[in-house]
């Protein structure tokens, strides 16, 4: 797959944890997708789409690739981008952090700032969908992947569950994954019906994201959720899904950390923390696979930081001490 780094892209491992259940009735697998080269599973897709493009002749060294993206799949495109010489312009808002935006421009990424939000809507999302428009519309040979509709984006993704399967000899009984675009949620469980296979997948998603249905509201930790419907979604491709807030994915990645050593990112707290609440009705010596998304190191100012944790919920540190 690709050459160089990119090469790298889905050589990650999966590992036992032993440590993180009470009652290790279960046994818990995570996927360790913070090894792919760009730091995240994002790296998967954005590989995906942007050499599919290159193969179907959509693209090509003089395209100027345009994305809105604040975190992982920007970075995955930003390193994609590099590798091919290819010009890539991210759009992120206010809300996107200093670090991202500083990661995108050390892979030779425009980051494109939007400052305000809609003045329709009032809402982010929609000012830099309506930036991505304006690019479009304005740079000659330029060219949107956007990763909710994309079927590239769950395309990557049959490798993500073929390793997983072939690390436990398809002894997989249940799968945790994040949802965002679906592109994960799409894949594996696409893969999963194609090859006639039992495993069963839990989606987790965040409170206040409307994949699958929930009221909209204002969330603290990126990564997973969505404040539109993916194209790529299809109702069915989980067996259920669970909906975790702000505090569980906290205190997900806390017990984690603490638990296991292994600092993960905020969609991984949500799927820990899902995992807690899901147990008793998983039948005892069940393989689950936890797909961790990516690295604790992109929220050490928000999850990892006492500071902000107690700004915004106050002292609950005894949740995972
Ligand atoms: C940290 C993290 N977890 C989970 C997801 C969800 O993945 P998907 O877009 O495949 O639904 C994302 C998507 O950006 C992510 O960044």
């Amino acid at each position: 797959m690709g050459s160089g780094i990119l090469s790298t892209i889905g050589n990650t491992p999966l590992v036992k944890l032993e440590r993180f259940l009470d009652d290790p009735s279960l046994n818990l697998y995570a996927k360790l997708e913070f090894f792919n080269p760009g730091g995240s599973i994002k790296d998967r897709p954005a590989f995906q789409m942007i050499t599919q493009a290159l193969k179907d002749g959509k693209i090509d060294q003089n395209t100027t690739v345009i994305e809105s993206s604040s975190g992982n799949l920007g970075i995955g495109l930003a390193q994609i981008c590099a590798y091919y010489g290819i010009k890539f312009i991210c759009v992120v808002d206010v809300k996107t952090t200093l670090m991202n935006q500083n990661i995108l421009k050390a892979y030779g990424a425009v980051v494109d700032l939007v400052e305000q939000p809609d003045p329709e809507t009032n809402e982010f999302l929609q000012a830099r969908l309506n930036r991505i428009q304006y690019l479009l519309s304005t740079i000659p040979n330029s060219f949107n992947c956007n990763q909710y509709a994309n079927l590239n984006n769950p395309q990557a993704h049959h490798q993500t569950i073929q390793e997983i399967l072939m690390a436990l000899d398809n002894q997989v009984d249940y799968l945790f994954c994040a949802t965002s675009t679906c592109g994960t949620l799409r894949g594996c469980a696409d893969y999963i019906a194609q090859n006639g296979l039992k495993t069963k997948i839990i989606a987790v998603d965040a409170q206040g994201s409307v994949i699958f249905g929930d009221t909209p509201k204002k969330r603290l930790i990126p990564g997973h959720g969505a404040g539109r419907v993916p194209e790529l979604y299809r109702p069915n491709l989980e067996t259920c899904h669970v909906l975790m807030s702000d505090l569980e994915c906290i205190v997900g990645c806390r017990q984690l950390l603490k638990r296991e050593a292994i600092l993960a990112g905020g969609s991984s707290g949500a799927i820990f923390s899902a995992i807690l609440k899901k147990q008793q009705e998983i039948p005892a010596g069940s393989n689950c696979v936890a797909v961790i998304s990516d690295r604790g190191e992109r929220y050490m100012d928000t999850i990892y930081s006492d500071y902000w944790v107690s700004e915004h919920f106050g002292d609950v540190s005894h949740l995972w001490e």
